[in-house]
């Protein structure tokens, strides 16, 4: 309906206890909230105060409750292991309530904190939703993630128990978890009291005896447990995710809120009726994950897909038209990495003529920008309007995106549209004054944000302060740069700060260079990231050499690349580095690293006025041409 989304968008910022009271009503409480936003702790707020809720039970039992119970709830399709498996509400509920029955044998109540370490299959999905079902805290760490990085989110969550599998399964690689996993709780000062293994076919892992159950011993005895009511305000989640330096930020997500938040959002962003299939290709580790393949659906009373496989390669680049068309799925959203895989491998789409998706509606893209050739490419191929938003783990749902449930938009090809009801955001100068319409700055939003969107960080106030408040207050700091053009669509260029993203994946340039300044030989070292046609982006390391060492560079940067893989994940795809003989830094010391980056992308670059030396611009500029970065000739 024509200017839907302008009143929808007016209401909510004019009077969000309204707007958001009414989104509420669609969730089932224990007890309704006494009060809608609580905004006496500024700059913390909390969203429907007062409220008892079980987000297990909207995702599950409200649905069975109300007739929902023969729908199929979740579809497990892993062409990896062959395997299509359909799970009803009914059924999701008997194995979520089973699961939650077996954690809370093992003594795990409100507010314990679980550690998932899993890979795409159901069971992660009802670990998750059996957390939530006795109030337990879960963390998904993603299963791409090496032994020292789930050691970090041991040690800040301190989980009484963790839960993990065998083997995960990467196109036509079998990951082995187990070792992983008891590297990492070696690796960790807190040690859990627990854990339990879902054992695959492809590989039996071994078991410590005292610390370690059999998913099937311990789940398939279990006596299924009920929902336990907790406060809004408690959290529901933890999920860790890459910040400025090696330590990452553990996003808190509040059961309310997000309930709230998720629930609106099915409807009016990505216009998903109960009923319907809606299809995340992403994994649960991450917050598309968390959002999307598991509460956004499930609340809703919608049809959900865990895909075990890749956009190409399981078998083919045809493998997302055979699952829409297979399950017939409205919506998919996925990282647009995943569908410059398929156009490379399949520039002219023939792999789509051999399947029928009539059935497909719209293609939802976010993660990464949308670049406009990978646009194009998705809308003229589909025929169905490509909608990029754009949203990050700490807000759990997109800041802004054409809400295709309130009134679709004119799209602007390399813009998320605009601003989604809730968040008030504004392009701000370093000062933090705003700026006019297509001028670039730092994107804010302004408080208090809208629910679903972090509380905090786990046991950090002060550390979320630090870093989303502080920097300009009376606002939310995004860490993104961009502008807004004369109509109000938004244009999100790129972090401001260490934070890269490669093939939707968001990883952190200072973490790698803690990594890089443990080897012996390194004296500093500078991690940027590069642009990238396929993966949007891929980091490189500049190297300085401790003086007197006479290794073999070639050796030295090989052995860099190991350590990376090895202490953070081959997710990382550290396949770079070069050595220089100095970095461009400021009088001050601090390093150049976006005028590096503009010199490894090719880009025109003016030499920082408070440079020390502009001579070593030009030693950057010959490094990058060795490893095949720079202007090209
Ligand atoms: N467990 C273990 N290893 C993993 C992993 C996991 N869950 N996920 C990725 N890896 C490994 C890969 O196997 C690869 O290893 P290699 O160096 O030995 O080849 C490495 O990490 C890099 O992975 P990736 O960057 O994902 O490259 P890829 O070529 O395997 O796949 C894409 C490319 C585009 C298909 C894939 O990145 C993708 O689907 N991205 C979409 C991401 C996404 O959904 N993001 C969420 C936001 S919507
Ligand atoms: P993550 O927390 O992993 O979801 O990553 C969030 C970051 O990804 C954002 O801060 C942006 O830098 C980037 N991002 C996500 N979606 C988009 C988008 N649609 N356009 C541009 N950048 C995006």
């Amino acid at each position: 309906m024509k200017g839907a989304y302008q009143k929808a968008y007016d209401e909510s910022i004019t009077n969000p206890e309204q707007f958001w009271g009414k989104a509420a009503e669609e969730i089932h409480w224990f007890k309704k909230p006494t009060k809608i936003l609580d905004d006496s702790n500024k700059p913390f707020y909390r969203w429907f105060v007062g409220g008892e809720i079980n987000t297990c039970y909207n995702a599950l039992d409200r649905h069975v409750e109300t007739g929902r119970g023969d729908q199929v709830a979740l579809i497990y399709d892993s062409p990896v292991t062959n395997t299509i498996k359909k799970f009803t509400y009914k059924e999701l509920l008997a194995e979520v309530a089973k699961c939650a029955g077996a954690i809370a044998s093992l003594g795990v109540t409100k507010g314990d904190r679980v550690i998932i370490y899993m890979p795409m299959i159901p069971e992660a999905v009802f670990a998750m939703l059996a957390c939530a079902r006795i109030g337990a805290i879960h963390s998904v760490v993603f299963g791409g993630f090496a032994p020292n990085e789930l050691a970090i989110r041991i040690d800040d969550a301190k989980p009484k128990i963790i839960i993990s599998a065998s083997n995960g399964i990467e196109g036509q690689k079998i990951i082995e978890y187990k070792p992983l996993l008891d590297k990492a709780i070696e690796l960790a000062s807190h040690k859990p009291e627990k854990c339990i293994i879902y054992q695959r076919e492809q590989v039996t892992a071994q078991l410590i005896s005292g610390r370690d159950l059999d998913w099937n011993d311990v789940v398939s005895h279990a006596t299924p447990a009920d929902c336990v009511p907790v406060a809004s305000t408690d959290p529901l989640y933890i999920l860790y995710t890459s910040g400025t330096t090696g330590m990452p930020k553990g996003v808190v997500r509040d059961n309310g809120g997000h309930a709230v938040a998720l629930k609106w959002s099915m409807k009016y962003v990505y216009d998903i009726n109960p009923g319907e299939v809606f299809w995340a290709a992403s994994d649960v580790g991450w917050v598309v994950g968390h959002s999307y393949i598991v509460y956004g659906p499930l609340i809703n009373g919608s049809t959900t897909i865990v895909y075990e496989g890749k956009p190409v390669g399981t078998p083919d680049p045809g493998a997302f038209w055979r699952v829409i068309s297979t399950h017939g799925v409205k919506s998919l959203f996925t990282a647009p990495t995943a569908f410059r895989a398929i156009k490379k491998e399949d520039p002219n789409g023939e792999y789509l003529k051999k399947y029928d998706i009539s059935c497909f509606k719209r293609l939802f893209l976010a993660g990464e920008r949308l670049d406009p050739d990978t646009y194009h490419w998705a809308s003229n191929l589909l025929k169905v309007p490509v909608i990029d938003h754009w949203w990050q783990t700490e807000t759990g749902w997109a800041i802004a995106a054409n809400c295709a449930g309130l009134e679709e938009l004119p799209i602007k090809p390399g813009s998320p549209t605009k601003a989604v009801p809730g968040y008030q955001v504004d392009i701000l100068d370093n000062d933090g004054k705003p700026l006019p319409p297509n001028s670039e700055g730092i994107v804010a939003i302004k408080l208090p944000l809208p629910p679903g969107t972090l509380p905090t960080l786990w046991q950090n106030d002060v550390k979320y302060k630090e870093s989303y408040l502080d920097p300009f207050p009376g606002y939310y700091f995004t860490g993104d740069g961009g502008y807004k053009d004369e109509d109000g669509y938004l244009y999100i260029m790129g972090r401001v700060d260490d934070v890269i993203n490669v093939a939707g994946h968001r990883l952190s340039t200072g973490a790698m260079e803690e990594v890089i300044a443990k080897h012996p030989d390194v004296a500093e070292c500078a991690v940027i990231g590069a642009a990238d046609d396929f993966k949007g982006q891929l980091p490189v390391g500049f190297v300085v050499l401790k003086a007197g060492v006479t290794k073999d560079e070639k050796t030295i940067v090989d052995e860099l690349i190991k350590m990376v893989r090895e202490q953070i994940g081959a997710i990382a795809v550290f396949k770079n580095a070069v050595v220089v003989k100095r970095l461009p830094k400021t009088r001050s010391g601090k390093i150049l690293r976006s005028t590096m980056r503009k010199i490894a992308d090719g880009q025109e670059y003016s030499i920082p006025s408070t440079i020390d030396d502009p001579a070593i611009l030009g030693e950057i500029e010959e490094a990058c041409k060795k490893i095949g970065y720079g202007k090209k000739n």
